[in-house]
C-alpha cells in the first residue's frame, strides 16, 4: 500500500507558545507516529519574510521553532524536517504555478482581500502598503505542498482556502502540461484543542496574551498568575464554562485529573491554589522538553546540521519532480526534438458533467468526454 504523505509548515515568525504547542506540534508529533504516513514538517523561513522585516528575528525564530519541535520528540530520521529556503525547487515551482495561477483567483485570497478592504476603509489606496509577496503567498504555499506531491495537509479553517488554491493550480498545470502534480487535501483538525489566552482570548501572537512554551519556570509560574478569572472567593464555588485557566488545564491533564479539578471548582479551590495546580501541570509536562530545548538553543550548530541533512533528503523529492516539470513545459535541452504530440493534447477539453432539465420537469446528469461525446446518461428526476 502506498503511503499518504501528510505536509506541515510553519511559519518562522514567532516564538512557540503554550497554544501552538497544544494545537499543532503535540498532535502532528503524535501523527507522525503513525504507520502509512509519511510526514513532511518545514521551516517555512520564505513565508517569514511576507510578515516580518527584521533579519535578526527571523533568524531567531528558525532556530526557536527547529528547537520546540526537535524537544517536544520529533524524530528527525523517521520524517522529512527541512528548511523552506534550503529547497531552491520550492521557488523555482512558485514561478511555474505563477504562470498558471489565475490572478483574479489570487485577487480573493482572505489575507491579500482583508489588507485592500482596511485600506479601502481608511480611505487610502487599496493597495496601499501591500507587497507582491503578500499577494503571492498562496502561490508559494502551493509550491511547498505540490514540490513534495502531499496527500494531506493538516491546517486550521483560515488555510483552507489557501489548500484550495493549490488544488486549482495543481489542477490547472495537470490540464495544460499533463499529469504531473498531485491533488493535496485540507485535513481539518476538529478535535484539536485551540487554548485561550492570558486575557481568555485565542491565545495567539496579534493578541499579545501568549505564554511562551519554554518560559522558564518562574516567569511560567507568573504569566500563569496573570491569567483572567472571575471574582469569586474562595470557598466560592466556581464555574468551569468559560473558564480559560480550566480550559488551559484540561490540555495538559488526562480525563481524571480534569474530572478532579472539575470537582475542585465545584467546590470552591482559590484562584491562587487553581493557578499553583494549572502550573504544576503544565510544567510536569513542559519540563523534561525545556532541558532539551536549552540544550538546542544552545548548540546551533547541531540544529543547522540535522536542517541540512533534512534538506538533502528533501530534495531528492523535489529535484527529480521539478526536472520532469521543466521538460513538461519546454524548458528542455535544445538537442533534444521538439514533443509536439504534447501540444496537441492540450488543446482538448476536458470531461464535462452536466446537470440540466427536459421539457417535462425531470432532472438529469450527463458525462461528456473531451469532443463532446456522451458517456453516460442518467435517468430522469423528479
Ligand atoms: N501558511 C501557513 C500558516 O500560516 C504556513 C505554511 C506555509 C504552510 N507553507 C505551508 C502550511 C504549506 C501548510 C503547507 O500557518
Amino acid at each position: 500500500m502506498s503511503k499518504t504523505r501528510v505536509l506541515t509548515g510553519i511559519t518562522t515568525s514567532g516564538t512557540p507558545h503554550l497554544g501552538n504547542y497544544a494545537g499543532a506540534i503535540r498532535p502532528a508529533i503524535a501523527a507522525s507516529q503513525q504507520p502509512n504516513v509519511e510526514s513532511f514538517y518545514f521551516l517555512a523561513d520564505y513565508h517569514a519574510l511576507v510578515k516580518i522585516q527584521d533579519p535578526a528575528r527571523v533568524q531567531r525564530s528558525t532556530l526557536e521553532i527547529a528547537a520546540a519541535w526537535l524537544a517536544c520528540g520529533l524524530n528527525p530520521h523517521s520524517v522529512w524536517f527541512y528548511r523552506q529556503s534550503d529547497i531552491p525547487e520550492i521557488p523555482e515551482l512558485t514561478w511555474m504555478l505563477t504562470c498558471v495561477a489565475g490572478k483574479g483567483l489570487l485577487n480573493r485570497a482572505h489575507a491579500y482581500k482583508a489588507a485592500v478592504d482596511a485600506n479601502s476603509e481608511s480611505g487610502e489606496d487599496p493597495d496601499a502598503g501591500i507587497t507582491a509577496g503578500l499577494y503571492m503567498y498562496p502561490v508559494l504555499m502551493a509550491a511547498d505542498i505540490l514540490a513534495f506531491k502531499s496527500n494531506k495537509v493538516p491546517v486550521g479553517r483560515d488555510q483552507i482556502q489557501h489548500i484550495e488554491m493549490a488544488r486549482d493550480f495543481a489542477a490547472r498545470f495537470n490540464h495544460i502540461y499533463g499529469e504531473h502534480l498531485v491533488l493535496p487535501e485540507a485535513a481539518i483538525e476538529e478535535s484539536v484543542a485551540t487554548l485561550p489566552g492570558l486575557d481568555g482570548r485565542k491565545m495567539s501572537k496579534s493578541y499579545d496574551n501568549t505564554i511562551p512554551l519554554f518560559a522558564p519556570r518562574e516567569q511560567l509560574k507568573k504569566l500563569i498568575a496573570g491569567i483572567v478569572t472571575d471574582s469569586r472567593a474562595p470557598g466560592e464555588p466556581k464555574q468551569v464554562e468559560g473558564s480559560a485557566l480550566f480550559q488551559l488545564y484540561q490540555a495538559f491533564a488526562s480525563a481524571e485529573q480534569t474530572a478532579s479539578f472539575r470537582q475542585a471548582y465545584a467546590d470552591g479551590i482559590a484562584w491562587g491554589d487553581a493557578k499553583q495546580a494549572l502550573f504544576e501541570r503544565i510544567d510536569a509536562e513542559i519540563s523534561p522538553m525545556r532541558e532539551k530545548y536549552e540544550t538546542l538553543i544552545a548548540q546551533p550548530v547541531e540544529i543547522e546540521a540535522t536542517l541540512r541533512e533534512g534538506a538533502e533528503k528533501a530534495r531528492k523529492i523535489a529535484t527529480p519532480l521539478v526536472r520532469d516539470l521543466r521538460r513538461a513545459m519546454g524548458l528542455r535541452d535544445l538537442r533534444e526534438a521538439p514533443r509536439e504530440a504534447v501540444i496537441e493534447k492540450t488543446k482538448s477539453t476536458p470531461p464535462q458533467f452536466k446537470q440540466y432539465r427536459e421539457s417535462d420537469g425531470k432532472f438529469f446528469f450527463k458525462l461528456l468526454d473531451g469532443d463532446g461525446r456522451l458517456v453516460l446518461q442518467s435517468s430522469g428526476f423528479d
